[in-house]
């Protein structure tokens, strides 16, 4: 059951858009003229998406968009229709808290109506999660190692945290490989995908914690790791709204879950982030690496998440270059949280499948990653 909000003070949109969307199941429809009145109905009646029409009026639109996204976060999505929609209109739209922006240029009524159908889903998956975490009274936490370049020690980080966190710090992890195409996670901790996260999406529609965690492989540490799967075209059937609904189960199961990412901003990246509570996006000193995550951060913030949960992880921070690492906060206009060491036991202990962090834990390598596993278990 989905709640819709439209706004429009053209009548006939109003009609034509509810006689769409009467056609899918259970969906509440609530026709008003005025964006702020659509805001405040929306609130009162915690309604899943609010639909601003093309006749809106931009600025009313993004007033009451912003109200709603402020009030009710994820569990109501703002939709806009515009006329015509550039990418200046997209930023902008992203910045004050719509979900999607749609143009009416080129689109049908059924197109209008298909995303809007998409929001509601978005917004109940999110009402999902809420409830998922309420329900099993934890407080865990979701973090995302991040990074729109390959090559910068994601898998590393990501493998050494959720082996140190399982082993030292008492605490139950599920480590999720969401690299889905080339996932290297198996290898780093020298597991053999028997099972993967693709036997998980094709029991979907019976999934619960406990049937994700038979999916899962058990790592000497203690942490629980859903293994990317083994070939890469099988990533295609692992839709966003499953990786949502495997987080929000993994959440059930760990006390800390760790997200291993590709090294791009795709919709599943997008996906874990906004399940996020803390990201983590690793760079190296180099001139690229910097560039690139100057860039994905601004494009963070540009679609409306929190200054504050991203850190800035340096890797291979001693390498002999000409950077400090204050030049690199000074790129990327944010703090840096830890810096790793460039150490040839990372590579040595990769191969062997063994997470530096716990097979050479004098190593300064080794510290440095205890130390960011005490940060991300703090708080
Ligand atoms: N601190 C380090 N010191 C030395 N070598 C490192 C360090 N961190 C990572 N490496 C090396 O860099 C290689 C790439 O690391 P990793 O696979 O973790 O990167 P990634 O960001 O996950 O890449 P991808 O996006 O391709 O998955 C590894 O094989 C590892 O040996
Ligand atoms: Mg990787």
């Amino acid at each position: 059951m989905g709640l819709v909000i439209l706004s429009d003070t053209d009548q006939e949109f109003l009609e034509r858009v509810e006689e769409v969307l009467q056609g899918v199941e259970d969906m509440e429809i609530v026709r008003l003229t005025n964006p702020s009145a659509a805001a405040a109905a929306a609130l009162e009646r915690d309604a899943h998406v609010v639909v601003y029409g093309p006749t809106s009026g931009r600025e009313a639109a993004f007033a009451a968009a912003q109200k709603v996204a402020g009030a009710a976060g994820l569990r109501t999505a703002n939709l806009l229709i515009a006329n015509t929609v550039d990418a200046e209109l997209l930023r902008a739209a992203m910045r004050s808290g719509f979900r999607d922006v749609v143009a009416v240029e080129g689109a049908t009524y059924g197109d209008i109506a298909a995303a809007v159908q998409e929001s509601v889903e978005a917004a109940v998956a999110a009402r999902g999660g809420d409830e998922a975490a309420d329900e099993a009274g934890t407080t865990s936490k979701v973090v995302t190692i991040f990074s729109t370049k390959g090559g910068v020690g994601k898998s590393v980080i990501a493998s050494n945290l959720a082996a140190y966190i399982a082993a030292k710090l008492d605490k139950r992890v599920v480590l999720l490989d969401l690299d889905l195409e080339f996932g290297d996670d198996a290898v780093m901790l020298g597991l053999e995908p028997t099972r993967t996260i693709y036997d998980a999406v094709q029991a979907y529609d019976r999934l619960d914690a406990q049937l994700l965690e038979g999916f899962m492989h058990v790592h000497e540490s203690g942490a629980k790791v859903l293994l990317a799967p083994t070939q890469p075209e099988q990533a295609e059937v692992i839709t966003n709204a499953r990786v949502s609904g495997i987080i929000d189960l993994s959440r059930e199961l760990a006390d800390v879950v760790i997200i291993d990412t590709p090294g791009r901003l795709d919709e599943t990246v997008l996906t874990a982030i906004d399940r996020s509570d803390e990201v983590l996006a690793v760079a190296t000193m180099d001139l690229p690496s910097i560039k690139n995550t100057k860039v994905s951060l601004q494009k963070l913030r540009q679609l409306g998440y929190r200054n504050d949960l991203v850190k800035l992880v340096l890797n291979r921070a001693d390498s002999k270059v000409f950077l400090e690492p204050a030049d690199v906060e000074r790129a990327v206009g944010s703090s840096v949280l830890m810096r790793v060491p460039s150490d040839r036991l990372v590579p040595r202990s990769v191969n062997r499948g063994v997470p530096v962090a716990l097979d050479q834990p004098k190593s300064p390598v080794a510290k440095s990653l205890a130390e960011l596993a005490q940060h991300v278990v703090a708080e």
